[in-house]
């Protein structure tokens, strides 16, 4: 039986990536949601367990029309029985929003994640405030990666010095950077993404970079079961 389960494991290799912030508001519900759909587009079967008492991605799923991705509000202490469940379902990722007050629940989240993402705005206090958070990362040794989001394009040239100086010192920053963009922001209050609304507009390429960033970052691979799930445009 032990046998068994280890060869179903090697061939639905379950990712699990979390989404953790120090501060609150920088996106990691609509980069959750927007990314669930992303990996859904390139053929990927994916959970999104909200581990966040503000409920925002359980509220997504709920007014969302379509099934997928599984979407699963979980108290931290079922974390696991909920990932077990994914395995078996055999889905190839599973995104934890997590909450920003950070604390034990969130260490234990990041403990048996694969892949930590730590978006962050571009403002002065939020550059300051993102050692908190990769702090945690490092303290719990696993990989991880800081990404811009929400930045306004007059911002650019100062988000690209500080990403080279967060890179100087070590730290991990994806290229990909996500843009204010209204079709973000309006599309999570329909329970649908960018990618839905407005398939070839910028923000659904912006999040298709940040995906396919992840990918190789993360090592994510479909499983011989995944299938092409047809996103539909809205
Ligand atoms: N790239 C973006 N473009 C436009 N609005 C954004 C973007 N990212 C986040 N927002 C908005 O910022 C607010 C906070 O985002 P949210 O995803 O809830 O952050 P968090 O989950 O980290 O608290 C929301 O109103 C959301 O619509
Ligand atoms: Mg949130």
């Amino acid at each position: 039986m032990w046998f068994h389960w280890r060869v179903f494991q090697q061939r639905f290799p379950l990712k699990i990536i979390s989404l953790m912030a120090r501060k609150g508001g920088v996106g990691r519900t609509t980069i959750a949601t927007n990314l669930a759909v992303a990996f859904m587009e390139s053929g990927l079967r994916v959970g999104l367990i909200d581990l966040d008492p503000l409920c925002s991605v359980t509220a997504w799923g709920e007014i969302r029309e379509s099934e997928e991705p599984i979407v699963a509000d979980a108290p931290m202490k079922n974390l696991g029985k909920f990932l077990e469940a994914g395995r078996r379902l055999k889905l190839d990722i599973m995104l934890l929003d997590t909450p920003s007050s950070g604390g034990i629940d969130v260490h234990e989240a990041v403990l048996l994640s694969n892949f930590v993402l730590i978006p962050c705005r571009a403002g002065y206090f939020d550059i300051r405030a993102i050692k908190l958070t990769t702090d945690i990362a490092k303290l719990v040794g696993k990989p991880y990666a800081v990404m811009f989001n929400a930045v306004s394009p007059r911002d650019d040239q100062v988000v690209i010095a500080v990403r080279d100086e967060l890179r100087a010192a070590g730290d991990r920053v994806l290229d990909a950077i996500v843009h204010q963009r209204t079709v973000l922001s309006a599309s999570v209050a329909l329970g649908s993404s960018a990618i839905e609304q407005d398939p070839a507009g910028k923000a659904a390429e912006e999040i298709r970079s940040l995906r396919d960033e992840l990918v190789i970052l993360a090592k994510i691979q479909a499983g011989k079961h995944s299938h092409k799930y047809k996103v539909k445009a809205a």
